[in-house]
């Protein structure tokens, strides 16, 4: 049976391309749904590509996620959380209530920038966390949790 991998994306991640290009690249939201979606390929999974300025809307699809998860149908959560990465114990509440396998990234290297981005409320309840790898991190997520 083909397993699905959410890809989900927070706050602002619409804007990749034009937003600090000098942080993020200049490579859009379509480009990296693309890359999702020949990482995927490579793996047969099934992608999920999603994004939100919305924080509920994230945590209503990792429950979404945990029910795939719980009938054995989910290979992994991959969620770059945005600025949500740094507040929101809804999300953690959400991945630890539903237990699904999760990849936390980020484009950047959020701990060679300012200090309130160095704390993840998400980090606990991860099984992997990647930044730094530019927009090529997804993929390399993808590549990653087809090891599980
Ligand atoms: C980000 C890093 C976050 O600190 C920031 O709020 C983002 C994007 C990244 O992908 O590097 O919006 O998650």
């Amino acid at each position: 049976m083909t397993k699905t991998v959410y890809v989900l994306n927070g706050p602002n991640l619409n804007l990749l391309g034009t937003r600090e290009p000098q942080v993020y690249g200049s490579q859009t939201l379509a480009d990296v749904e693309q890359l999702c979606a020949t990482a995927c390929a490579r793996h047969g999974f099934t992608l999920v590509f999603r994004q939100s300025n919305h924080e509920g809307a994230l945590v209503d699809w990792i429950h979404e996620a945990g029910r795939l998860h719980a009938a054995g149908q989910l290979a992994g959560v991959v969620l770059n959380a945005a600025a949500y990465t740094h507040t929101s114990v809804a999300l953690l509440d959400a991945v630890k209530g539903t237990g699904v396998p999760l990849v936390e990234l980020h484009i950047s290297n959020v701990h060679a920038r300012e200090s309130f981005r160095h704390h993840s409320y998400l980090a606990a309840a991860a099984r992997a966390v990647m930044c730094g790898f530019g927009v090529q991190g997804y993929a390399l997520a993808i590549d990653g949790l087809a090891q599980w």
